[in-house]
């Protein structure tokens, strides 16, 4: 038996060595990185790209590439990411040679954008937005805008600072995120002339569902309907002072979701922010000015359509 004992608890020894080295190598390391394909992109540069690209890069990116005193996608800190995830910058998109994103060719930028695959190869963790469903006109259009002639983009020199990712974030990339795989064939725009088919399109691709589903961990991004919780809220973004912000149930449920919402409600709540009675909707729900009344409309439309989930989620408010 004593022998036995010394066997196992030698045994554990090892184990636990073998950890604690495997996570000293780790933490030396950088995320790791990948082989890369070439992406063969051409953009459109065309005036209703661009504008359509405006919309998609203040709603998608401007949240986190923004520095708010310059109106400019020159980068800065993300205040809302998990302090366990290390600190985390949002580096300059301009097209600055040298620090933005100048020398980058289109094809780079979609690679980054629909798998996470930087253009050195290097993974880029969750904490940077991916698009592996948005139409390749959409892509087009955030494309052709971040290189037009728009002040939010045209080249800024001002240099980055580094990420410092932390040992679970580097752990995370080796064993749980893994880059999406580049769309195999032509992704088209959904008919618009459907609101159920624009709808769902806008719910996935504006990640509302990312937010107002259970946790971002356990989000399924390549298939969304398949998230666990889809839109039925409970999940914990921050707010810009690192406090837990939950997220709304947005599932057709009267009593704790949306069910017995009018259209004009969810308009006035996701155009400003408003809702009657109650503290203007805040951090890190922006208000969506940007989308029309018929876009709002047609993500009502599908949302009414989704399964009904009981979930009863208090407003986080903090004054
Ligand atoms: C939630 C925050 C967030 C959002 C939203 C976001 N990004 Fe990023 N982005 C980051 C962070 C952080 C990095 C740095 C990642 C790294 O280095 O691993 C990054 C990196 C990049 C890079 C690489 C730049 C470089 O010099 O390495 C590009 C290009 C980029 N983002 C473009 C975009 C575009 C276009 C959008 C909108 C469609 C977007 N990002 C949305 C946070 C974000
Ligand atoms: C970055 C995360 C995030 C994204 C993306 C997001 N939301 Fe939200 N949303 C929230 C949070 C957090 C709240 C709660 C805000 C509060 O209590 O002040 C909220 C609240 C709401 C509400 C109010 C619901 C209620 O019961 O009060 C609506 C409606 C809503 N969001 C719709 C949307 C739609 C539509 C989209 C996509 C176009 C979207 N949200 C994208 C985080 C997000």
């Amino acid at each position: 038996m004593k022998i036995a004992f010394k066997i196992l608890g030698l045994g554990l020894a090892v184990l636990i060595t073998i950890g604690v080295v495997a996570l000293v190598i780790i933490n030396a390391q950088d995320i790791p990185s990948y082989e890369v394909e070439e992406v063969e992109f051409q953009r459109s540069n065309k005036p209703e790209a661009i504008a359509r690209g405006q919309k998609l890069t203040q709603m998608l990116c401007a949240n986190c590439h923004m520095d708010r005193a310059t109106g400019k996608l020159t980068g800065q800190r993300m205040k809302d990411a998990p302090a366990e995830f290390g600190e985390i910058h949002a580096p300059n998109i301009t097209q600055d040679k040298t620090y933005g994103i100048g020398e980058w060719t289109d094809g780079e930028i979609v690679r980054l954008l629909r798998t996470g695959i930087k253009r050195d190869g290097q993974y880029a963790p969750p904490y940077m937005a991916k698009l592996p469903l948005m139409a390749d006109e959409d892509i087009d259009a955030i494309i052709s805008f971040l290189r037009s002639d728009h002040r939010m983009v045209i080249a800024e020199s001002k240099p980055d600072t580094p990420t410092k990712p932390s040992l679970l974030t580097k752990v995370l990339s080796r064993l749980a995120f893994k880059p999406f795989p580049m769309p195999d064939q032509a992704i088209p725009m959904p008919d618009t002339t459907n609101t159920l088919e624009l709808g769902k399109y806008l719910a996935h691709n504006l990640e509302c569902f990312s937010c107002h589903s259970a946790d971002f961990k356990t989000n399924d991004y390549l298939n969304p309907p398949m998230s666990p919780g889809y839109f039925a809220g409970g999940n914990q973004p921050l707010d810009l002072e690192g406090r837990v912000k939950l997220t709304s149930n947005l599932t057709p449920d009267k009593e704790t979701g949306i069910g017995s919402w009018t259209l004009e409600q969810f308009t006035k709540a996701v155009k400003y922010g408003l809702k009657d009675g109650e503290p203007t909707l805040s951090y890190p729900m922006l208000p969506y000015t940007q989308l029309t009344d018929y876009e709002v409309g047609a993500i009502y439309d599908y949302l009414m359509t989704i399964p009904p989930i009981s979930n009863k989620v208090e407003r986080s408010i903090y004054d």
